[in-house]
């Protein structure tokens, strides 16, 4: 299954991402994490990623696009995968219709978990990381035992992004550049919404339920 994940900042992919890599075996391929990866180890492509991601701007489609075509020709994309946060833009849309026509494969299903804004602002400000295995957290709506991650005892930070400032900015970037790609795969057909208001648990059973339907 080739599936997008798509949502505001906040929405959810991530959470639901985790969930669907258990359950289907497939990667999740989070643009996100791969730029904040790249940050974190210094190279060329961190330093242009992490100038755009602190102001809340979208990195430039043709950076985005080369680190996506790359990552999808690795091994374990063979049997499908989980984009989150990928494509952003029209152009990235475009782009990775090419990619994957390139591999004889196409889009399974763009799953938009659909949260309005007003909820999403508490929901990144509240957001915490574990620092060894990447887990999601939040203060209030799903919030860790003790002081440390519940499942490898690591370290919970805050991402860089995930205040108020920046965050508006995220949020004028989806409403400006991503919102566009709803109609976009409405007209191609394989375009379900999910309620993201809902628990963490209901979420994941309604995407579920949608791909039970999905042929491949
Ligand atoms: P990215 O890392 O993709 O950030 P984002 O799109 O802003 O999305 P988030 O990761 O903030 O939210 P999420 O939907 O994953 O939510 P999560 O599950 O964590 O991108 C960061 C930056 O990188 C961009 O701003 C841009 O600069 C750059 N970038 C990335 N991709 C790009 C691209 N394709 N093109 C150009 N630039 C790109 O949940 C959020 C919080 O809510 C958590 O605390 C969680 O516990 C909680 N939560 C989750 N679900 C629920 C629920 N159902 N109820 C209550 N709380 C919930
Ligand atoms: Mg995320
Ligand atoms: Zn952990």
């Amino acid at each position: 299954m080739q599936l997008i994940l798509m949502g505001a900042p906040g929405a959810g992919k991530g959470t639901q991402a985790a969930k669907l890599v258990e359950r289907y075996k497939i990667p999740q391929i989070s643009t996100g994490d791969m730029f904040r990866a790249a940050v974190k180890e210094g190279t060329e492509l961190g330093k242009a990623a992490k100038a755009c991601m602190d102001e809340g701007k979208l990195v430039p489609d043709e950076v985005t696009i080369g680190i996506v075509r790359e990552r999808l020709a690795k091994d374990d994309c063979k049997n499908g995968f989980i984009l989150d946060g990928f494509p952003r833009t029209v152009e990235q849309a475009d782009a990775l219709a090419e990619i994957l026509d390139e591999h004889g494969k196409k889009i399974s299903c763009v799953l938009n978990i659909n949260v309005p804004s007003e909820y999403l602002i508490e929901r990144a400000v509240g957001r915490r990381i574990c620092k060894k295995c990447g887990a999601t957290y939040h203060i209030k709506f799903n919030p860790a035992k003790g002081e440390v991650c519940d499942t490898c005892g690591g370290e919970l930070y805050q991402r860089a992004d995930d205040n108020e400032t920046t965050m508006k900015n995220r949020l004028a970037a989806y409403e400006a550049s991503t919102r566009p790609l709803i109609d976009y795969y409405k007209s191609a057909g394989v375009y379900k919404e999910i309620d993201g208001t809902q628990s963490i648990e209901k979420v994941t059973e309604d995407l579920v339920n949608v791909l039970l339907s999905v042929k491949e």
